[in-house]
């Protein structure tokens, strides 16, 4: 059986591992009170299973999937804010785990996470001042010197586009926009000095109007400062905009990867083709015009099947009872990741673009013909 190994390419500019996750999981235990249910068992919720994700510097890797899926718990897993169950975390090839302390700032001077909603991540009774300076402080990235802690605020707002500095610097979050306020969240992540930047759904809250002026930020941040960024969003159709990679998760398992150009184009596996065939207009995010909400639209509970428990996870591809091409090895082994060459005859090549994988039994060379045509 042919399978891609997880490990990366070799070593070149374009493609230095920044932060990379091997095996990753986390089982979160079911409250106790809940545990009557389950006579007999210590159940818990398999939010994440062994997920393998590279964020390379200079590059956008989106991760992709419905709510539940487990793409907050993997970027909480990535940020060390939760212990996790299994699995390595590497920050330039150094197997790290830090639980609070010194370490833990050390390690979130380098990984620093954007979140959703930026009005419930800035402190209301702060103003912009004090959450860049302070961020400044606690990674060491200013002395007390008053003039070089103006000058260092005055560069950070000019590199999230709060110009002039004075307009914004003594506001506080309720006097911005929730696009200023990103920006403002966005600014704080960046005093730390990291080079990987998590950012979980950082437009999702926002406007329709204003997404695509933060996704753009994040870009030219990304190019300028050469950072790695995890994009994670339930629209594939941004990440085919934004991201040079994309993976996709289903009930806490990657099932398909790639540049995002194939895995949106050409997706190979039956649950990203769903996703897909989900979401309503490709364009909606450059058509800025307001009307239907697309969060709502790209809704995929409806029609397609219910979502896998994570408590008692389908056996084999978790995807299986949803899948319209159901095999029977996929009721009973895990799929591994198999190279989807056929669809897209792009592999790996020498810039270090990711081969394109899908872990779905369908391309499985063994059971390929099983399943008549569904991979064509
Ligand atoms: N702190 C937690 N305790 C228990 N279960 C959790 C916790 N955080 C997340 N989960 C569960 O893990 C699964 C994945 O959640 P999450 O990572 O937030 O998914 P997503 O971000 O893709 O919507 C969900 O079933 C969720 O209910
Ligand atoms: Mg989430």
């Amino acid at each position: 059986m042919t399978t891609l190994s997880e490990t990366a390419s070799p070593a070149g500019g374009a493609t230095d591992v920044v932060l990379e996750a091997e095996e990753l999981t986390k089982h979160f235990p079911v409250r106790r009170r809940l545990r009557a249910a389950f006579s007999g068992e210590r159940p818990a919720v398999h939010a994440v299973d062994d997920v393998a994700l590279l964020l390379r510097r200079g590059r956008v890797t989106a991760l992709v999937g419905e709510s539940g899926s487990g793409k907050s718990t993997v970027a909480r897993l990535l940020a060390q804010l939760y212990p996790r169950t299994g699995g390595a975390i590497r920050l330039h090839g150094a197997e790290t785990t830090v639980r609070g302390g010194r370490r833990f700032r050390a390690y979130s001077g380098k990984v620093q996470m954007i979140f959703q909603d930026p009005f419930a991540s800035l402190n209301p009774v702060h103003t912009v001042r004090y959450h860049l300076t302070r961020a400044l402080r606690v990674h060491d990235r200013v002395g007390r010197g008053r003039a070089e802690t103006e000058a260092a605020l005055a560069d950070l707002l000019a590199k999230v586009q709060l110009t002039p500095p004075q307009r914004y610097i003594d506001k506080f979050p309720h006097e911005l926009s929730g696009g200023q306020r990103q920006r403002v969240a966005i600014a704080r992540a960046l005093a730390a000095g990291p080079e990987a930047l998590l950012a979980d759904e950082p437009v999702s809250m926002l406007d329709v109007s204003i997404r695509l002026g933060i996704l753009n930020l994040l870009r030219d941040l990304k190019e300028q400062m050469d950072l790695a960024i995890l994009y994670i969003t339930h629209d594939i159709a941004s990440a085919r905009y934004f991201a040079d990679e994309t993976q996709v998760m289903y009930a806490g398992r990657m099932v398909e990867g790639g540049d995002s150009e194939s895995v949106t184009q050409q997706p190979a596996h039956p649950y990203t083709r769903l996703l897909i065939d989900s979401a309503p207009d490709p364009d909606r995010l450059a058509a800025q015009a307001g009307g239907a909400d697309p969060d709502q639209s790209a809704s995929l509970d409806e029609g397609t099947g219910e979502v896998a428990s994570l408590i008692h996870p389908p056996s084999g591809c978790r995807f299986h009872p949803r899948c319209p091409h159901a095999m029977q090895v996929c009721t009973a082994q895990v799929p591994p990741r198999f190279e989807v060459a056929g669809v897209t005859s792009r592999g790996a090549d020498e810039s270090g673009r990711p081969a394109h994988w899908a872990a779905c039994w369908l391309y499985s060379p063994e059971h390929a013909g099983d399943a008549a045509g569904a991979a064509a």
